[in-house]
């Protein structure tokens, strides 16, 4: 006798009945930018239909991702002036923080408001800390500065805050602050296995934070290494984080699965902007079906072992899947 699991297969009503794998848009978190000083949305040429907003395209931008389903969104600020030590980041009003006044103003608890913890947005040589005087981030001084921007943005606020920077102790840091200034109930989602990839190129056109010399290797992690995601991941627990996140995640589903049998927390990943602009590409040549590669794309994260996953496709998606 033949086995024949092709039966399942047969219709599409039968395909979606045994389906293992489901896309839930109050799992995705969309990220979104907010530049200073501009007085028209302007779209990143290497992320199509990816806009650096105005404050008030972020708001209509946001409610639409509501209106979706979206779970969350997070925000990545691009300051009108930068310096050595970022200053604008924790300023009360920056941009970050007026746009966080902004969103919880307008959506209240409707969606979770999440923000990137980080200084390469906001340093002018571009790098996630501070430098020393031969050029080396500077770890240590490096989170005074995070737990600052912690309590700037928890108080203007945000509901999570995502520390990126890949600094030794960044989770302890940032959770010490924001206790002892009374922010107990704000969680941390750590970008606890971030890769040093090629894929966050099209990123920092839109954030504006390439680094002016040298690259970030030296804090973020080789791709050649997974068994290190086990060792960041379980220091930033240990250190107090509430979420995990892998990233980036199509070329790194091997970690987010060992990451997801290691950890009791919610696990995330983030479909990067090299990702998205990699499919996008292709799809505007012809050479791939767009529809279909993105959707493929979000079930392997999820199949991996994601339980969340941040996707500048958030909106379009939850939109498809309703
Ligand atoms: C750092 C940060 C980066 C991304 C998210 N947070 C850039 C970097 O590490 O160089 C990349 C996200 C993407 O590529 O979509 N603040």
């Amino acid at each position: 006798m033949i086995e024949r699991p092709r039966r399942l297969r047969r219709t599409p009503a039968l395909r979606r009945l045994v389906a293992e794998t489901r896309l839930d848009p109050a799992a995705f978190i969309l990220p979104m930018f907010i530049k200073e000083g501009i007085s028209d949305p302007v779209e990143i040429s290497s992320m199509p239909g990816v806009h650096q907003h105005t404050r008030e395209s972020l708001r209509k931008a946001a409610h639409e991702a509501v209106e979706a389903g979206v779970g969350g969104v997070i925000l990545f600020g691009i300051p009108a002036h930068k310096d050595e030590r970022g200053s604008a980041a924790d300023d009360p009003n920056g941009v970050m923080q007026v746009a966080l006044r902004d969103l919880s103003a307008d959506l209240g608890d409707s969606v979770v408001l999440m923000t990137d913890l980080c200084l390469d947005e906001y340093t002018s040589h571009g790098h996630c800390g501070l430098l020393t005087p031969s050029g080396e981030v500077d770890n240590d001084p490096t989170l005074e500065r995070y737990a600052s921007i912690a309590v700037a943005q928890a108080a203007a606020g945000a509901q999570v805050v995502a520390p990126s920077g890949m600094m030794d102790g960044q989770v302890a840091a940032i959770r010490d602050a924001l206790d002892g200034a009374g922010y107990h109930n704000i969680p941390i989602m750590a970008y606890s296995a971030k890769y040093a990839s090629a894929l966050y190129g099209p990123f920092r056109d839109a954030a504006e934070c390439a680094p002016q010399f040298g690259d970030r290797a030296a804090y973020q992690q080789d791709p050649a290494n997974a068994r290190e995601s086990l060792r960041e991941t379980a220091l930033d627990l240990a250190e107090g984080a509430d979420i995990v996140m892998v990233k980036p995640a199509s070329l790194y589903l091997d970690v987010v699965r060992q990451v997801k049998d290691a950890v009791e927390v919610p696990v995330a990943a983030y479909q990067v902007s090299g990702e998205y602009a990699m499919i996008e590409a292709a799809a505007a040549n012809g050479w791939i079906d767009r529809d279909r590669a993105i959707m493929e794309s979000l079930v392997s994260i999820r199949r991996a072992g994601a339980d969340l996953t941040l996707t500048y496709w958030a909106t379009e998606v939850a939109r498809r899947l309703r």
